[in-house]
């Protein structure tokens, strides 16, 4: 049995490694090639991080948000929107053994890489169902089903990715309709190349 990991040690280095760089883009691309973003819309991007994919979709939507557990995260992030001096885009700081998720309405709920740090995902989704407008989108992308090696530390890895269709069948069970899955990207580590999905749902 695995604990969460610590987020907060790797804040500060986050943004210096290319590859993950490169991957937000990448996954911000197949997100809106995926669901057509509106400027009146207001969005959510849980497990932000220090906002990769949280500032590449901010140019499309009226607002977003950047949801993470980690302290370090968001105050990385924090620091982040003050540099950039962008109004659009907040920061907020999620304790998810105490803490409801979101106060708020959501047009959008996005996700990057992070659901295989979720331990039981289908609340998780349940609880984004009930923060997104009728309607509203959700767009979740994360690694398909791996053989455990993406990680060189397995701390806080609750899944060793996830195949299309456990993630429909989760997306489902959580009350979304109208799931689709396709391959966002790919990431290549030494010879070794690890597909990711990205999952878009509705919320009717
Ligand atoms: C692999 S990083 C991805 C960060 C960012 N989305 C990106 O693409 O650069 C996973 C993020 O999920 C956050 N996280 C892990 N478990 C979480 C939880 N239960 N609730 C909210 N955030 C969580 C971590 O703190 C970390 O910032």
């Amino acid at each position: 049995m695995t604990e969460p990991r610590n987020f907060d040690a790797v804040a500060e280095q986050w943004d210096e490694e290319p590859r993950r760089v490169k991957l937000a883009g990448e996954i911000a691309a197949a997100i809106q090639e995926g669901i057509p973003l509106s400027g009146d819309w207001d969005a959510l991007d849980f497990g932000c991080g220090t906002g990769l994919v949280t500032f590449q979709l901010a140019p499309f939507v009226h607002s977003i948000t950047g949801v993470d557990s980690s302290s370090g995260m968001i105050e990385r992030l924090t620091a982040k929107i003050a540099t950039a001096g962008v109004s659009n885009v907040s920061a907020k700081l999620y304790n998810p053994d105490t803490a409801e998720l979101s106060a708020g309405r959501y047009h959008l709920i996005t996700s990057a890489m992070t659901l295989h740090h979720v331990k039981d995902i289908v609340p998780l989704l349940a609880s984004f169902k009930a923060l997104l407008h009728p309607g509203g989108r959700i767009a979740l992308a994360d690694l398909e089903t791996e053989d455990g090696s993406f990680h060189e530390d397995p701390t806080g890895v609750f899944h060793h990715g996830f195949s299309a269709e456990e993630l429909s069948d989760m997306l489902r069970k959580a009350g979304f309709s109208a799931v689709s899955i396709e391959t966002a990207t790919t990431i290549v580590k030494g010879e070794r190349i690890f597909p990711v999905l990205l999952a878009t749902a509705t919320s009717c």
